[in-house]
């Protein structure tokens, strides 16, 4: 039997064997196109890692009931998908390596080929949970358009089962602790929170610096948080607001991922509220990635098109914006409260939110 060797266990000949420069099959190397290769390489390697954390995290979210011991898991998980997003951030400036003189000398070679036709990436974003109805027209294509047919047909597929942020969803809309006993949550909440716009608004209007309009454009802003929380607060107002696009999550899931955010310090809430929190980074590092590479490219390229026939640098960074499958959890950092505010809950809501240890 043979022994297993570094090599062959990472299948390293393979691997090593994988970076044919274009520029080489025409008779001249340009020697930044290895560093390209690799670069995108490492990119698809890494995709591959966040897609099988994905399984995991996915698989914790797929039963009628999120175990607990589980919940842990999923948000190491999340964690660690946020790690490799940094790290995805940072390795655009080795690719910044290259000068676009350096990628002129190999760039007409890669037509039509494209990073739009990574599927791994559109897989990320269609589990993570962008919509298609949610994104930014691509020069008047759909987003899978570039890719091939058996990747259109693994997106759809992807797209026919619930999203994390489906899952998600459905979770939050099953924590007890909003609706328990004699409790409701929003009814405890809203008078605190009254209080606090109708605070915000005295500020603004007494505030020294502002002149006139500058106030009426800010207490305009509160008076729209105003209604965004009568949304979360009241079923009517709610369904407009979603068909507005306003809010994106269900009313009950909002409702838990607010008492999550405030009540996070009580035992029971805390991993909750870790997960929302790795959702969050998740959704801001891939942010961020998208505004770096929007960035990286108007600089390589100015304002000529993409290889892939893009407007190139206007598409890409206004989709930093746009393609957020969590914006709804950030939004609602608008109805926090100082924690000294914070309406204390009823015994029994907190008992039961303790670990007690019966010895
Ligand atoms: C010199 C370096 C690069 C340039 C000039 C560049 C340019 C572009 C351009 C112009 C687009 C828009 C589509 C098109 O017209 O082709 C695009 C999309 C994309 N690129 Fe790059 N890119 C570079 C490096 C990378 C790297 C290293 C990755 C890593 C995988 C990457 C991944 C992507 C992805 C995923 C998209 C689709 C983004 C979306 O639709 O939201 N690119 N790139």
């Amino acid at each position: 039997m043979t022994q297993l060797d570094y090599g062959s266990y990472l299948q390293l000949s393979k691997l090593l064997s994988a970076q044919q420069l274009e520029s080489a099959k025409k008779g001249t190397v340009a020697h930044d196109e290895m560093l390209f290769i690799i670069i995108h390489q490492t990119y698809e390697l890494w995709f591959k890692q966040i897609l099988y954390e994905l399984d995991l995290i996915q698989s914790i979210f797929s039963g009628a009931v999120v175990d607990d011991a589980a919940l842990g898991g999923a948000v190491h998980a999340a964690e660690r998908i946020v790690r490799i997003e940094q790290l995805l951030v940072s390795q655009v400036d080795i690719l910044e390596t290259m000068t676009p003189m350096d990628f002129l000398e190999f760039r007409n070679l890669l037509m039509p080929a494209s990073g739009f036709q990574s599927e791994q990436f559109r897989l990320i974003e269609v589990r993570m949970g962008l919509k298609r109805e949610a994104r930014l027209a691509f020069d008047g294509a759909s987003f899978d358009a570039r890719l091939t047919e058996e990747g259109r047909r693994r997106i759809a597929a992807a797209e026919a089962k619930p999203s994390l942020r489906e899952q998600v969803d459905a979770w939050l809309s099953r924590t007890p602790f909003v609706d328990m006993g004699g409790y409701r949550f929003r009814e405890a909440y809203q008078a605190a929170l009254n209080a606090m716009l109708a605070q915000d608004m005295d500020v603004l209007r007494n505030h020294p610096h502002l002149s006139v309009s500058e106030k009426e454009t800010q207490l305009a802003s509160l008076a729209k948080s105003r209604t965004m929380l009568d949304g979360l607060l009241d079923e009517k107002h709610f369904a407009q607001l979603q068909k507005d696009g306003v809010w994106t999550f269900s009313r009950r899931a909002l409702q838990a991922a607010l008492f999550l955010f405030l009540y996070r310090d009580e035992p029971a809430p805390h991993s909750g509220f870790r997960m929302l929190n790795a959702l969050m980074d998740m959704d801001e590092a891939l942010a961020i990635w998208r505004l770096r590479h929007a960035l990286m490219v108007s600089r390589m390229l100015g304002r000529k098109v993409g290889t892939g026939g893009s407007s190139g640098y206007n598409y890409l960074r206004a989709t930093a914006d746009q393609h957020r499958a969590y914006n709804d959890l950030f939004a609602i950092a608008t109805f926090l409260i100082p924690r000294s505010a914070l309406p204390p809950l009823p015994d029994e809501v907190r008992k039961s939110m303790r670990y007690r240890y019966e010895g």
